[in-house]
């Protein structure tokens, strides 16, 4: 049995929007597997189409983190499997990562953006400098050549000057690098909290309402002038 995720006891349905988006989901093999869930949840609650292609060592920190061994819908989300059969015929298309034939491969295909979530340093790589050998670079490669959104949720640290220069290459190619660093300024309490902030900032990235946690117009207090904060007391 899958591990029971930290994310599905909470499955808010996202904000609803005006219409249902198409986007491709990349899972490389980064640590952070439960952010790559998480966004699933939001955008199969939300009425999107996912387009999913995991490599293998995405499948590995799947298994490893999650102990997702399947990529089906009652172990990437159990908190949508009463539904699993309408979203697994609709909604929620998996593709396997060597078939560089699949219809994700072709700049004809139409979506409203792309993101790896969590993306290793290997996948910006091959990103950095367009390999299409596997079905997440060809996605992601093609998702730059049509000039659409694509989104990488690095995560790694401390950061090489290879990979710098791998972050600058794809960001003046148009694509958003936005590492797996939330913010703790809302006093986050757990981890599923810490988690939605990445997610809602992917969600912000590909213009699709949701109510996760990830406003600092909602904890703003007023300056008082003449006092230092994170010295003074509240
Ligand atoms: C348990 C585990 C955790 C890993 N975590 C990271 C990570 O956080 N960031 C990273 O860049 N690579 C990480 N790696 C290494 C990548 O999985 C490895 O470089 C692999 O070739 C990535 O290939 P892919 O991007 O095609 O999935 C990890 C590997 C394992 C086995």
């Amino acid at each position: 049995m899958p591990k029971p995720q930290p994310n599905g006891r909470h499955a808010r349905p996202p904000v609803p929007g005006p219409a249902p988006k198409r986007v491709v989901v990349g899972i490389s093999g980064a640590s952070g597997a439960v952010y790559a869930t998480r966004l699933l949840e939001q955008l199969l609650l939300g009425g999107h189409e996912v387009h999913l292609v995991v490599t293998e060592y995405g499948r590995r920190l799947l298994s490893d983190e999650l102990e997702i061994s399947k990529l089906e819908l009652a172990q990437l989300v159990p908190s949508l499997a009463g539904e699993a059969e309408d979203i697994e015929n609709r909604r929620l298309f998996v593709h396997p990562h060597k078939d560089v034939g699949a219809v994700i491969a072709s700049g004809s295909f139409i979506h409203d953006g792309m993101v790896v979530i969590p993306c290793s340093s290997t996948a910006l790589g091959y990103i950095a400098t367009g390999s299409g050998s596997n079905l997440l670079g060809r996605a992601a490669m093609v998702t730059l050549k049509e000039r659409r959104k694509l989104i990488l949720v690095h995560r790694e640290s401390p950061l090489s000057y290879i990979d710098i220069k791998n972050m600058e290459a794809v960001t003046l190619a148009g694509g958003i690098i936005a590492p797996a660093n939330p913010g703790f300024y809302l006093g986050p309490a757990k981890i599923d909290d810490l988690v939605d902030f990445v997610v809602g900032k992917c969600l912000d990235l590909l213009d699709i309402p949701h109510d996760l946690k990830t406003r600092w117009a909602d904890r703003a207090k007023p300056y008082a002038p003449g006092r230092t904060p994170g010295r003074d007391a509240d």
